[in-house]
């Protein structure tokens, strides 16, 4: 089988994503009303291993991730660093040794971007990023997914981001760029995207904005955005919270985008900073919609690292 590893969503590129999205479209409605666990008919990574590595906490993405595997026909294999010898100071790139002749793909949730890429260079098999301090791509592979659910289509669509330049972001810019959308990012002066991932989406035909103005990053958007404003790693800081409190999704701004925006966060929420309960549980809100798409999402990255797709 191939391998490719899937540490950015430009390792993929737009067709491989639009070819994950379709993929995904169609095994999620295949299964309507299967036991979660019952593989795909096809069951493509039959006697497969996805072996887990977390040096962070995490709900959605160990869980999609277990079940993704599983009903490809796979088995899922979990390691945390507490209970690992990665907590005792074995190498990345032992790990990503050793690793590699007993499963058949790796996911690595870390802080440190260089620490996915070099797992990658020393793993035999494919490595998924499943968040580091720098981005978060297969979280977007589900946004993506949860949009076109909603009968948007993705060129020319106007996001608005509100809050914290943070992983999430940088993985929404990147997308911008490759499936050719708008994303206005209003975050407080100060706080800056990363300039990478922003000039490579415009290089590609994205559109990419920034303004101190919440309710000028709302306007006539098709989606609004936010996450937490304090991500995992980052220390809890007062400054912060008032500073972004002006980039709180809430019935206003909302009200600022277009009649039938909706409205996605990645989860976990903090309600009453970066949301309000009204938008958060309210009608436009599609995020448990989003959640569940994790499991579709990771299903059709998990067949393009093989080559099965794209
Ligand atoms: N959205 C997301 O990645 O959630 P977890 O941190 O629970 O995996
Ligand atoms: N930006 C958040 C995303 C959590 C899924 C974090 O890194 O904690």
């Amino acid at each position: 089988m191939a391998m490719r590893h899937f540490l950015d969503l430009s390792d993929a590129g737009g067709d491989a994503i639009a070819a994950m999205l379709s993929d995904a479209i169609d095994r999620k409605s295949a299964r309507k009303g299967w036991p979660k666990a019952t593989p795909d008919a096809d069951a493509p990574l039959a006697g497969r291993v996805l072996a887990m590595v977390f040096e962070k906490n995490s709900t959605r993405t160990r869980v999609s991730f277990d079940i993704a595997i599983r009903q490809l026909g796979g088995v899922p294999l979990i390691l945390d660093a507490g209970t690992s010898q990665l907590g005792r100071g074995e190498s990345i790139a032992d790990t990503a040794r050793v690793l590699s002749r007993m499963a058949d793909a790796i996911m690595v949730r870390t802080d440190d971007h260089a620490k996915v890429e070099e797992m990658a260079r020393h793993a035999g098999v494919p490595v998924i990023n499943g968040l580091t301090d720098r981005s978060h791509p297969c979280q977007i592979v589900a946004d993506l997914l949860t949009i076109v659910e909603q009968g948007k289509a993705l060129p020319g669509l106007q996001i608005g981001w509100l809050g914290d330049c943070n992983n999430v972001m940088n993985s929404l810019v990147e997308a911008a760029g490759l499936m050719k959308f708008a994303i206005r990012i209003g975050t407080p002066a100060g706080y800056v995207p990363d300039a990478a991932y922003v000039e490579t989406a415009r290089a590609r035909g994205g559109t990419v904005t920034v303004t101190h103005d919440a309710a000028q990053a709302a306007a006539d958007a098709d989606i609004i955005v936010t996450d937490t404003w304090i991500s995992m790693g980052q220390a809890h800081a007062q400054d912060k919270m008032v500073e972004l409190a002006p980039y709180q999704v809430n019935a206003a701004l909302m009200a600022k985008a277009r009649r039938n925006a909706r409205f996605l966060h990645c989860l976990p929420a903090h309600i009453g900073e970066e949301v309000t309960a009204d938008v958060f549980e309210g009608p436009q809100s599609v995020v448990f919609d989003e959640a569940e798409n994790r499991i579709h999402a990771q299903k059709s990255i998990l067949l393009w690292c093989f080559g099965l797709l794209g």
